[in-house]
């Protein structure tokens, strides 16, 4: 097994699906912090989430058949028990207790299934990061996945500057390149977990994807974007378009139209990614068309980012002595990777001691 400490934050919860991915008894095999797992919801309800390799000849449980809420090995015929636990061998009557999987604590929550891929005994559902809108039905919105060939940080580095929005995506999710020119970040506040940037543009245009599901496109707006990222790479986007001069700087929402964003990186392995999102609005719920067309400019924007992100890391990786230099709108980024980093380092000091 590739040696993986150092490299992942083990002991947090992780999206490990959303909970559609799961239905009608599909067994989902994903690979996490480069272990692969089985995911499957049994009989009960309850979502199990076991080694995808069967401790008798290595097969994929994945290709196995799920029994009530145990899953029988298919090559064999082991069955294991929810807890991993191997509970039957055919043709042999003793089953030594200790014959087994690993099975990760997972837990369902507002349509996400989070794993908790370090120590067990550590994984407190109270831990999970809260998002009251994928629950809140003033928001309506749907799922998406992607998946990427980069290092989650990548994406995350990405999310940390909003004025990659005015050259990434100028005809999509941006609009324009003034965008990167006349607006600053207005606060960037480091948090111990991660960090919160802040964005005002005054007396806009509607950006593209915005203008396709509102009928005055042509009105003046004040946009405003509140980026949250936490560790180890869960983004929270707030965007407003207030009407312009309205007052929304001093808090007068009045008709405003607001969009909450949701983005979970889980890495797949150290130079691939899962990325999981959901782009909700709170306008014109009864017009199932929004959401669509949102999650049709989401997918357009996300792959302008992909291409980007994909060819950066072939670069990087073709040559790693390669120096980065940073300019002041790094400094989110600069906080999270130096946070992440230092609590990495404190979940491998008691490891290095013991050895
Ligand atoms: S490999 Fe699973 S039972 Fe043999
Ligand atoms: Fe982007």
């Amino acid at each position: 097994m590739k040696e993986t400490n150092g490299i992942f934050l083990k002991n947090c919860w992780y999206v490990a699906a959303w909970d559609h991915e799961l239905i009608d008894g599909r067994k989902l095999a994903r690979t996490i912090l480069e272990k692969p797992v089985v995911l499957y919801k049994g009989e009960s309800g309850q979502v199990v989430a076991l080694d995808d390799r069967c401790c008798h000849r290595g097969a994929p449980l994945s290709m196995g058949r799920v029994e009530g809420d145990d899953i029988r090995c298919m090559y064999h015929g082991m069955k294991f028990a929810p807890s991993g636990k191997c509970i039957q061998i055919p043709g042999q009557e003793q089953i030594p207790p200790k014959l087994g999987v690993v099975s990760y604590p997972v837990v369902e929550k507002d349509h996400l299934v989070w794993i908790w891929m370090g120590e067990a005994a550590r994984a407190d559902p109270a831990l999970i990061i809260d998002y009251p809108p994928l629950r809140d039905p003033a928001w309506r919105g749907l799922p998406g996945y992607m998946h990427y060939d980069a290092n989650w940080l990548f994406i995350v580095d990405n999310l940390s500057d909003f004025a990659h929005l005015a050259f990434v995506h100028t005809h999509t999710l941006g609009g324009s390149e003034e965008y990167a020119y006349k607006t600053k970040p207005v606060q960037i506040e480091r948090l111990a977990r991660g960090f919160r940037v802040e964005r005002w543009h005054e007396n806009a245009d509607a950006p593209p994807y915005h203008k396709k599901v509102i009928a005055d496109k042509a009105a003046k707006v004040d946009r405003r974007n509140i980026g949250h990222m936490h560790i180890p790479g869960i983004f929270f986007l707030e965007t407003t378009f207030a009407p312009a001069g309205g007052g929304a700087k001093r808090g007068d929402l009045t008709g405003a139209r607001q969009y909450r964003n949701c983005q979970f990186m889980t890495p797949e392995t150290r130079r691939t990614t899962h990325f999981f999102w959901n782009y909700l609005h709170d306008f014109d719920l009864d017009n199932p068309n929004i959401a669509l067309s949102l999650r049709d400019s989401m997918i357009e924007g996300f792959n302008e980012d992909k291409a980007l992100i994909e060819a950066q890391q072939k670069l990087l990786d073709a040559d790693p002595d390669f120096k980065l230099l940073a300019i002041a709108a790094d400094a989110p980024l600069s906080h999270f990777r130096w946070t992440l980093n230092k609590l990495i380092a404190e979940e491998q000091a008691p490891m290095a001691a013991a050895a």
